[in-house]
């Protein structure tokens, strides 16, 4: 599927896919130099995350090992509420380990934080954050982010693990849905 396929759906390319994977390249060169000689394991958020793990994880050259998480926001709206659920948690015990979680986007940056807190408490020896993209309303919750990708408007996105109602995460690039498509016109 490419950007003329999905013309009618998006309103615009936001990150081309060049960018993305220029980008992602360069979180890894960083991400190389700072892990060199220690034992890295990459989390991953499932889903949004997986296009973010796979391509960071062929660009890095320290040796990793990769697991993954599922959480989901409780609470009503399209806004996340903080409350988090563990869906899916990591076959890994990381007391020790050093980690890196993974994510596609940091909007409010509630999920983060909280999952953050929950790796923390299970002793390892240390966590960071690396987010491929990140909205203005995160810099409301404290979270330190060590690797970002690209600070992006406050609109919703698409592709390249995110979703509009599960659709859209194979495109390649990140773009903007087009109004008809969530129903406003
Ligand atoms: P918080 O607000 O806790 O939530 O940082 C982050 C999660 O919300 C989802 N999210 C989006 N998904 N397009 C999407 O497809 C977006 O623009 C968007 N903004 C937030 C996403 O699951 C992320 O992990
Ligand atoms: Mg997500």
């Amino acid at each position: 599927m490419d950007a003329a396929d999905m013309g009618k759906d998006l309103s615009k390319v936001l990150i081309p896919e060049e960018e993305l994977q220029a980008k992602i390249k360069e979180l890894a060169s960083r991400i190389d130099e700072d892990y060199a000689g220690k034992d890295l394991l990459i989390v991953g958020v499932l889903k949004g995350a997986v296009m973010v793990m796979a391509d960071l994880a062929r660009a890095l050259h320290v040796p990793v090992q990769m697991d993954w998480m599922a959480v989901s926001s409780y609470g009503a709206g399209t806004k996340s509420s903080g409350v988090v659920r563990v869906l899916k948690d990591l076959d890994t015990d990381i007391a020790g380990r050093h980690v890196l979680v993974v994510e596609d986007i940091i909007d409010s940056g509630l999920t983060l934080s909280w999952l953050v807190h929950n790796l923390k408490s299970r002793n390892p020896a240390s966590v960071e954050i690396c987010a491929a993209l990140r909205k203005p309303d995160a810099v409301k919750v404290p979270i330190d982010v060590k690797y970002i990708g690209f600070d992006i408007p406050n609109e919703f996105v698409i592709g390249y693990g995110l979703d509009y109602a599960e659709r859209y995460r194979n495109l390649p690039f990140i773009g903007t849905l087009a109004p008809h498509v969530y129903g406003a016109g």
